[in-house]
């Protein structure tokens, strides 16, 4: 099943919130699947080298499948062909602010007039996959802002001081290694349909190309945004986000343990990411030790929940997508002062519940003067 229903389907369903703590216990959300209609794209852009902004494609790659047998060596460039994005710049949710602004007629079709969207939520598509996988997360706990402003509910990270400190303390070998994952994308990609890719070029971490897609989980309307690695490069292939390809690189498998890890680990992030904007497909290369891809391999989104029913104890897409409906419908009930300079900061450290917090003025607050004063006059 690919599991994305048509909104008919539905069954009315409520979750009663009786406290100011949301439960992540996984038996809690072993409920039926919830309405998650498929994402329709509305819209992209594109980052270029300089991570300037661009209401339009300008960013977008084409997916040539490799040979049989590829050899791709990762770590070529590292030295002296990368050109890494500045991580301690924390864009919030500007770019998506940007696209909403860019893009407001078509957002506000029947009255452009009220500065109404028609969404409930706006954020990040990472911000969302980090909520699917909660209930399975054991290591790294997370900090979701949520501002309400003229009705719709507006999520932006907050980086929590643990990932703050793991950033600080990366081992050479670590930040290798995020490398390798751009560099396989120069393997498999080019920037028009009728060229060979160049592994021979700079690999610069600022550019990107962004989709907008609309969609629904129960009664939560939802607007965001992912990164989207490339797409096919045959003009007859469906329309977005089904043409799309997310490329991923992972550590070759050559154990029964490792496989058992890679089903329970590596694919929930991997379903979850691409599942959420309804990208069909993740190419993956595997790697050896010394960061060569020896071999590639395509996994279509909508048969890895039945990749991994054989997994003992294994997660459950279910779960996923009943906790972060519930988390919303959590966050409607908390969230009620419609203010741009109030925050309700949403917090989760693993084995725990969901707790918040409000802060009126405060340096949490992320939309920007330029964004409330267009949305309010
Ligand atoms: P891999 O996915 O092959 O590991 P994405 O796959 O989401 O398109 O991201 C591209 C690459 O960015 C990743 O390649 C990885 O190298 C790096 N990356 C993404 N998220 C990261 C994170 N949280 N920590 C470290 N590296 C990350
Ligand atoms: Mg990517
Ligand atoms: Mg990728």
């Amino acid at each position: 099943p690919n599991h994305y229903q048509n909104p008919s389907e539905s069954a009315a369903r409520q979750i009663p919130v009786t406290s100011h703590t949301l439960s992540t216990r996984r038996e809690h959300f072993e409920k039926d699947f919830p309405l998650y209609k498929q994402p329709v794209e509305i819209g992209c852009f594109s980052l270029d080298s300089e991570r300037r902004f661009y209401n339009d494609n300008r960013q977008m790659r084409y997916y040539v499948e490799p040979d049989r047998n590829p050899n791709f060596d990762l770590r070529d460039g590292y030295r002296d062909r990368y050109r890494k994005r500045d991580d301690g710049v924390k864009e919030k949710l500007d770019h998506m602010l940007h696209w909403i602004l860019a893009n407001r007629l078509k957002l506000q079709p029947s009255a452009p007039s009220t500065r109404l969207l028609h969404a409930d939520f706006v954020t990040w598509r990472g911000h969302l996959t980090k909520l699917l996988t909660t209930p399975y997360e054991t290591r790294e706990g997370w900090l979701l802002a949520v501002t309400r402003f003229r009705g719709t509910f507006y999520i932006s990270e907050v980086e929590t001081e643990a990932a703050r400190r793991e950033q600080e303390n990366r081992t050479e070998r670590h930040e290798e290694m995020m490398y390798w994952g751009y560099k396989f994308e120069q393997y498999t990609c080019t920037d028009d349909t009728h060229s060979l890719p160049d592994p021979s070029g700079v690999v610069n971490t600022n550019e990107a190309f962004c989709t907008v897609v609309q969609t629904r989980l129960a009664d939560h309307k939802l607007l965001f945004s992912g990164e989207v690695d490339c797409r096919d490069k045959d003009p007859d292939a469906p329309p977005p986000p089904s043409c799309y390809v997310e490329l991923k690189t992972s550590a070759e498998i050559c154990t029964p343990k490792q496989r058992s890890n890679f089903h329970r680990f590596k694919l929930l992030k991997w379903w979850a990411q691409s599942f959420l904007p309804g990208v069909p497909r993740v190419v993956a290369g595997f790697r050896d030790e010394e960061g060569v891809v020896v071999s590639v391999e395509t996994f279509h989104v909508s048969k890895i929940s039945s990749l991994i029913r054989n997994e003992h104890n294994c997660w459950k897409p279910t779960v996923c997508m009943n906790f972060c409906c519930d988390f919303l419908t959590f966050v409607k009930h908390v969230a009620v002062e419609d203010d741009p300079d109030v925050v309700y900061l949403f917090s989760w450290d693993p084995r725990r519940d969901v707790t918040y917090s409000i802060h009126r003025n405060s340096h949490y607050s992320f939309l920007r003067h330029w964004y409330i004063k267009e949305m309010t006059s």
